[in-house]
């Protein structure tokens, strides 16, 4: 299901061994708005949604069937009572804000005629803004609106909460302390997840450095804070304790998990292997790798949390941080079985998807 690139859509959707697919011709925007259903098993499905330009529709589809898939082992990993589901939004030539908003408002529209098949959040490429717009028709059904619409606002600062747990749980399993001070850590990506998990490890004490393939994202962190800025192909070379992907997907496989000269993996973006091989790849290397869905949760729990279930804010918190926790039990069963921590974490979701 990994490396559907060649496949054509009909062997793409034959292999795939979630639900429901939905494809949706946006005409006014020429937009495909594509929303993947994998599990409801243990809930409504509920996921991001990617707003990007892609190649081609296949390529769209793979997208939506892999982050949909990973929202069902994120929500099964932590326990958590929703299913797993993504949308994506492919859209072709630049929009306009009014064409943008249209659009959203024509996705919302969409959302409400599924009745709460699925319900949204926002991903890479939409925020907090955005989903206020998809809310003015799709509401009940779209999370993290902004405060002033009601709404929790954006699910980075959460994610960033997790990733942070998760880290000084690796630190903890490799190092024996989850003290930060003196540890260093690489973050590609100072996007919605980035930016606030590099605020909370500066004041956790640890050395960052930052990489973005746009200088507008690491200025901040450069002028304010010193940070040391890496170049975008320089990250995987660069020395350090902590490698955290938060960024774009695939960023683990072949070419640079040779390269990788860090202990540990820990980051916030969605589907950091490119194939199921990489996972063997990385342990190849003795690099420990945290499962990105294992990791990743905080933001897409916080938020729900809080808008769905009357979670406080101290509540949410106290949650996400349970992802050190998780991690902490897929690393003792990886290093119990001998297998990776991926085939490790995958069991975990497995068994509850199960006894749901
Ligand atoms: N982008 C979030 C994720 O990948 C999805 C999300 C955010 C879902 C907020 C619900 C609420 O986990």
């Amino acid at each position: 299901m990994r490396n559907g690139r060649d496949a054509g859509l009909d062997s793409l959707l034959a292999a795939w061994d979630g639900e429901t697919v939905i494809v949706h011709a946006d005409r006014p925007a020429c937009a495909w708005i594509v929303i993947a259903i994998h599990s409801s098993r243990l809930g409504p499905a509920t996921g991001g949604t990617r707003m990007q330009a892609y190649p081609d529709l296949t390529l769209t589809v793979t997208d939506a069937l892999r982050l949909a898939e990973g929202m069902t082992l994120k929500y099964a990993v932590a326990g958590f009572p929703r299913g797993g589901g993504k949308a994506v939004i492919a859209t072709g030539a630049p929009l306009d804000p009014a064409a943008r908003t249209g659009l959203l408002r024509r996705y919302g529209a969409l959302l409400q005629s599924l009745h709460g098949l699925f319900a949204t959040g926002p991903d890479v490429g939409t925020n907090a803004e955005d989903m206020d717009v998809i809310a003015e028709t799709g509401a009940p059904y779209v999370f993290s609106r902004t405060p002033a619409r009601g709404g929790a606002g954006g699910s980075g600062p959460a994610t960033a909460l997790g990733v942070l747990a998760g880290i000084e749980a690796t630190c903890r399993w490799l190092f024996g302390t989850t003290a930060l001070g003196g540890r260093h850590v690489v973050v590609q990506g100072a996007g919605h997840a980035g930016a606030p998990l590099i605020d909370l490890l500066v004041a956790a004490g640890a050395t960052v450095s930052v990489s973005d393939v746009d200088p507008d994202r690491t200025r901040r962190f450069r002028d304010q804070r010193a940070l040391r800025i890496v170049p975008p192909d320089e990250v995987y070379d660069t020395p350090c304790d902590i490698f955290a992907p938060c960024a774009m997907g695939g960023v683990l496989d072949a070419h640079t998990i040779p390269r990788l000269r860090a202990r540990a993996v820990v980051g916030a973006a969605n589907n950091q292997l490119a194939t199921m091989e990489d996972a063997e790849r990385l342990r190849g290397r003795d690099i420990l790798y945290a499962p990105d869905y294992a990791v990743n949760i905080g933001g897409a729990m916080a938020i729900t949390g809080i808008e769905a279930m009357g979670w406080s804010a101290e509540q949410a918190a106290a949650e996400v941080r349970k992802v050190g926790a998780t991690l902490t039990r897929i690393y003792e069963l990886a290093a119990a079985t001998g297998g990776t921590t991926e085939a490790a974490a995958r069991r975990i979701a497995a068994e509850r998807l199960a006894g749901a």
